[in-house]
């Protein structure tokens, strides 16, 4: 991939320094979904697929960008850097905003985004271009942002410039992955805890429902107020109430059930979800996934009937699984609406579940199925230094 980089940002920056390239990764969740905007806490992990983000100082004000994956490029002054209607310029220029609105003086400079997540897919190739975009920005004009700062303008930059109003756990986990291990996150403290992952001989298989997720902003936005008006009607009695991380079930159902069933559902999921995780994590510390991988079933079933972030193709291949007993574990990931579903499953299976879903998968819904494997990997960093040309 860095070849390919420097090859092609040569080509199309010419008389350019060699660049600064910076690897971003997707990441997956294990447990944990639609807990971190309500401050509980979320298990996700940085994945073997990431963006890269190659770049340059130009001597002027302007920032050159080009997207390789849609063969297009967006041109910008440093001082009139605003939403556009293509969709990928966002992702960076959000960023260039978030450090603008913090007082850093940015100049022009020549970028190239390429990578290998899936677009649309749920794993957070968004995250992954903005945690991307922050690192190199940061490097590039050193400006000393702490990795958590990064994240934080990365976070914003999604609000602002792509509307999605979303928690911290993506770009978190694309900051600070680290191989081999998930990443036990208290989303209302910020501290966080690497716990091994090790699956001997399971797999992390992702199934993508190549159902784009990319039109649910405004049904993440408003899971969000729902959750927001849960814990309005518990705080009118219990004043010390924050957010859902701090209400009972014996709370909703006095103070929320009676008002709206609807707000009453999606409450309940969450806050079963941010109890479930925490045994999950359990579970994990005795080495028991089996016990893990149920609570995973447990938790699709919430999105899907409750929390009602699920559709009908993620539905189909967690159904599809559920009796299989090579699968331990498998449920909808991520903000949902499309996406993948995660399975934890013995790796001797992969190649005939795989077989076997794809024509099943087809003749339902009349679509691919594809399919990852999922390692777990380091989060963003540096992979290669520009060096000046000389005389450049
Ligand atoms: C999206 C958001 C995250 C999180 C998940 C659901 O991926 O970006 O912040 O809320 O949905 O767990």
């Amino acid at each position: 991939m860095k070849d390919k980089i420097l090859e092609q940002f040569a080509r199309l920056y010419a008389g350019s320094a060699s660049p600064l390239i910076i690897r971003s990764p997707g990441r997956i969740n294990i447990i944990g979904e639609h807990t971190d905007y309500n401050e509980g806490f979320v298990l996700p992990a940085a994945i073997d697929k990431a963006i890269y983000v190659a770049l340059t100082k130009r001597g002027d004000d302007e920032i050159h960008l080009y997207a390789a994956d849609y063969n297009e490029s967006h041109i910008v002054n440093t001082a009139s850097v605003e939403i556009s209607d293509k969709h990928w310029p966002n992702y960076i220029l959000g960023v260039v905003d978030q450090l603008q609105k913090k007082g850093f003086a940015l100049g022009g400079f020549n970028l190239l985004i390429d990578g290998d997540v899936p677009l649309g897919a749920g794993l957070s190739s968004s995250a992954a271009v903005e945690c991307a975009t922050a690192f190199a920005l940061n490097e590039l004009f050193g400006l000393g942002l702490s990795k958590l700062q990064m994240v934080q303008a990365a976070q914003k930059a999604e609000h602002v410039f792509a509307g999605v109003m979303c928690g911290i756990m993506d770009q978190f986990a694309s900051m600070f992955g680290k191989k081999d291990h998930v990443i036990r996150l208290d989303c209302r403290s910020i501290e966080y805890e690497y716990v091994p992952f090790e699956l001997k001989n399971y797999k992390i298989l992702l199934l993508n429902t190549n159902v784009k997720h990319s039109l649910s902003s405004s049904a993440y936005n408003e899971r969000r107020r729902q959750c927001e008006q849960g814990v309005a009607w518990v705080k009118e009695y219990h004043s010390e109430v924050i957010s859902l991380r701090d209400v009972t079930m014996q709370m909703l159902d006095e103070y929320v059930l009676p008002k709206d069933a609807l707000i009453y559902k999606r409450c309940k999921y969450i806050v079963e979800e941010i109890r479930r995780l925490l045994q999950g994590c359990a579970d994990l510390q005795q080495d028991d996934i089996k016990a893990l991988g149920k609570k995973m079933f447990r938790t699709h079933e919430g999105l899907s009937k409750e929390y009602e972030v699920s559709c009908g193709e993620l539905d189909f291949l967690v159904d599809a699984v559920k009796d299989n007993p090579d699968i331990i574990g498998a449920r909808m990931m991520g903000g949902g609406f499309g996406g993948c579903t995660i399975n934890i499953i013995k790796e001797d299976a992969i190649e005939s579940l795989v077989q076997k879903l794809k024509p099943l998968y087809k003749q339902a819904f009349n679509k691919d199925l594809d399919h990852y494997i999922a390692g777990i990997e380091n989060g963003t960093s540096l992979v290669h230094q520009n060096i000046a040309v000389p005389g450049v």
